[in-house]
């Protein structure tokens, strides 16, 4: 019997790489969709260095209803992951058409040519980010999602939104072979994989904390500044979930064989459950590096919460997945791959 065969749109992008990795190494034939808008092709040159295996890239747009024709004609695909997308926060503010664009109506041309093929497999990649701004630090699935504060974040949820139609839509014409859709909430993903050969590979000045971090260790930075310290959190400083990118790219696999169990659609946190502040972050990657991290205390970032992390318990329960690895692997594989590609993958 031939591999199962998986589209992984974004593969090129850090995640997605990650994915392809551990697909490759789990046996899965791998096709990947991305428009090199935030990534290299590099990245795939390393994921085959890294597994000694060959995937098909094709450099296409998802909003491209002929390209993605082509590929589920010359591919037979058993399922979809979904990475592709725009991330940066600060830049759906100031560009909202564009993400809507690039997410939402990506996603819709992206399933419905896969309806067309009869591949109704998919999981999605949504974000912690769609619970908005609740009254609890610790996220259930059963949160509302409401309240996204930027366009972002909105694009997550609208998609989320517009994903949950299709199997209802198959219950109401009696469909045997209906849509089963997973879509994984993830919290702060950080951290490489452990070869050192890829990694997160920000274009310009980052915005996410580690990557920040990790420029100034590697001294391509200079100083981090720190949102506020006056959260009522314990040192003061901001608190999230990190969960080392490869742990969520097997949360991936495992969801891989969760879907034929599901019915419908089903939406499960991937986070460690457990948070860390921006301080515990800047002390470990110290104590890891040996370099001294210089920052400052500013203003609070608009839009930023205290603290946040995951109830992972539904994804152990239901997809048999949880954290394996804990801040001071995410750290010294962050720091690997950042002094040995400290121009990322140029
Ligand atoms: P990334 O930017 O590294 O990867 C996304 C990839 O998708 C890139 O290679 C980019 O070139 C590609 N892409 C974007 N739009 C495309 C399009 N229209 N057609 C084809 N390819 C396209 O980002 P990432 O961190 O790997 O994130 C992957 C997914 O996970 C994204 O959907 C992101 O929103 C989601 N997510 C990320 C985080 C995070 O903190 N990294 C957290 C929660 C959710
Ligand atoms: C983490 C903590 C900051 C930078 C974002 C998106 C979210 C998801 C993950 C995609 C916070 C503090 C940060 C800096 C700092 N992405 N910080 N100095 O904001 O939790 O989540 O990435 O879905 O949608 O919003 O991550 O890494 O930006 O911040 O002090 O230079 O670090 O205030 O407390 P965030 P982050």
């Amino acid at each position: 019997m031939s591999a199962e065969k998986i589209l992984v749109t974004g593969g090129a992008g850090y995640i997605g790489s990650h994915a392809c990795v551990e697909l490759l190494q789990a046996g899965y034939d791998v096709v990947v969709i991305d428009n090199l808008s935030n990534s290299k092709p590099e990245s795939l040159v390393r994921v085959a260095k890294i597994t000694g295996k060959v995937l098909n890239f094709v450099e296409a747009d998802i909003c491209d209803k002929q390209a993605l024709r082509d590929i589920f004609s010359q591919h037979k695909i058993y399922a979809v992951m979904h990475f592709a997308g725009l991330k940066a926060v600060g830049e759906s503010c100031e560009q909202p058409i564009k993400y809507y664009q690039n997410n939402v109506y990506g996603t819709l041309v992206l399933t419905e040519v896969m309806q067309q093929f009869g591949v109704k497999k998919i999981i999605f990649s949504s974000s912690a980010t769609v619970y908005g701004e609740p009254n609890t630090v610790k996220y259930t699935e059963d949160l509302p999602v409401f309240g996204a504060t930027n366009p972002y974040g909105k694009s997550k949820a609208m998609v989320e939104d517009m994903l949950q139609d299709l199997p209802v839509a198959d219950a109401l014409s009696k469909s045997r072979d209906p849509w089963k859709i997973i879509l994984l909430r993830y919290f702060n993903p950080i951290g490489a994989h452990i070869s050192g050969l890829i990694g997160e590979d920000p274009n310009g000045i980052p915005n996410n904390l580690v990557p920040y971090v990790s420029q100034v260790a590697v001294g391509k930075l200079e100083q981090l500044s720190v949102f506020g310290d006056d959260y009522p959190t314990l040192d003061g400083a901001g608190v999230r979930d990190y969960v080392h990118v490869v742990d969520l790219a097997k949360g991936h696999l495992n969801a891989l064989q969760a879907l034929n169990k599901i019915t419908g659609c089903k939406a499960y946190n991937l986070g460690a459950g457990k948070g860390y502040s921006v301080l515990e972050i800047i002390a470990a990657f110290e104590r890891i590096t040996g370099k001294s991290i210089s920052y400052k205390i500013v203003e609070r970032r608009v839009g930023d919460i205290a603290e946040n992390y995951a109830d992972p318990g539904l994804a152990l329960r239901e997809l048999n997945w949880q954290t394996e690895k804990n801040l001071d692997d995410m750290v010294a594989d962050t720091w690997r791959w950042q002094s040995a590609n400290p121009n990322g993958y140029e």
